[in-house]
């Protein structure tokens, strides 16, 4: 089994790579708390698919266990969902010395994540991420939210779970749709950090080839966002790096609703959108966003901006930024692998976006 240590100067946890996870999380469990409740957090495709496994792992361990199953989507990350857990754990008599486990994708993770950090003032959870953007990026770091109608992730908390059980075989199950919209998280990483990623995705013939291969790429990415939080858990410097394409891609997910661009597809447009301009600028090397294209559109994810009011599009950026100070921090590529943090004024923001 691999595993990396995430070290901060409290709350350290271990990201474990292993299979068969949903059998081995009850014995962790048991191994390392007092308390005999279960509650697990997750949607209803998961639940679907593994109710099964996940009653019969719990209950040959005799722990009391609760599935507690929300709508697959963005518009479950809301305050009336989050209100639901609550009265679920409550009727559930959960205490402090039980455990949360979030299972499913980034909506899971950011939802169950933040209902562990305010329930009770507090409580203990896992992360058992099921998708690819989930394991290689929104499961690790701490980052829990909901959204706000007028905002994604305007209420939340760093909060770091106990452990990360990252199981790749749950991929198996993914739509390829969505597959694709964790590369575009996995591309990412190559552009900001370490080129040799995007050279591999360039290599593999089919997504075969890439599920074989995706447990050292998902290592990969995790090893680099370990290091990124670890100098900078709380995201004042370099771990802003992470957001390169997500200024305009929340952007655009919120203009179409959440409903025409996944996560990743939107990040994708981000990505392009202000490599394109950057390279004009000269501020990045003359082949990059080619090259950014072209990793992007062998798996099927978008690159052209779609038409959108340029007026509510720049305003959400700026919202989204949460940020009341006249400069916004962009992620600029200056070359394959390696990106850089750019301070620019809210009135140049149309220049990069
Ligand atoms: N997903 C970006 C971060 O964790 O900072």
């Amino acid at each position: 089994m691999k595993t990396l240590k995430l070290n901060l100067k409290d709350n350290s946890y271990n990201i474990y790579f292993e299979k068969k996870i949903i059998y081995k999380i009850p014995q962790y469990f048991k191994e390392n708390y007092s308390g005999k409740k279960i509650a697990i957090i997750t949607d209803h495709n998961i639940e679907k698919l593994y109710r099964l496994e996940l009653n019969r792992s719990l209950n040959a361990l005799g722990l009391e266990s609760k599935i507690i199953s929300v709508k697959p989507g963005e518009e479950s990350k809301s305050l009336e969902t989050l209100q639901e857990i609550y009265y679920e754990l409550s009727k559930f008599k959960f205490g402090r010395r039980d455990l949360i486990i979030t299972l499913g994708g980034g909506v899971v993770g950011d939802l169950g994540g933040f209902a562990a950090s305010t329930y009770l003032r507090g409580v203990d959870y896992i992360q058992v991420p099921t998708s690819l953007l989930a394991q290689v990026d929104s499961s690790i770091g701490g980052k829990v939210a909901i959204d706000l109608p007028w905002g994604k992730n305007l209420v939340g908390s760093f909060y770091h779970p106990k452990a990360v059980f990252i199981d790749s075989d749950f991929l198996k199950t993914l739509d390829r749709r969505f597959l694709h919209d964790g590369l575009a998280e996995v591309i990412k990483y190559g552009f900001i950090r370490d080129e040799s990623i995007v050279h591999e995705l360039m290599k593999f013939n089919n997504d075969e080839e890439l599920l074989t291969n995706i447990e050292d790429i998902i290592y990969k990415c995790c090893s680099i966002k370990k290091r990124v939080v670890e100098k900078d858990e709380k995201d004042f410097g370099e771990r802003m790096l992470l957001n390169f394409g997500h200024t305009l891609g929340h952007a655009v997910e919120r203009y179409f609703d959440y409903k025409k661009y996944s996560h990743g597809e939107a990040v994708a447009i981000g990505m392009v959108q202000i490599t394109r301009k950057s390279e004009i600028l000269s501020l990045t090397q003359k082949g990059t966003s080619k090259l950014l294209e072209e990793v992007l559109n062998k798996y099927s994810l978008p690159i052209e901006t779609p038409n959108m009011d340029r007026k509510s599009v720049l305003d959400a950026v700026v919202l989204d930024k949460k940020s009341n100070r006249e400069n916004i921090n962009l992620i600029i590529i200056k070359k394959i692998g390696e990106g850089i943090i750019k301070e620019v004024s809210i009135s140049d923001i149309g220049d990069y976006i």
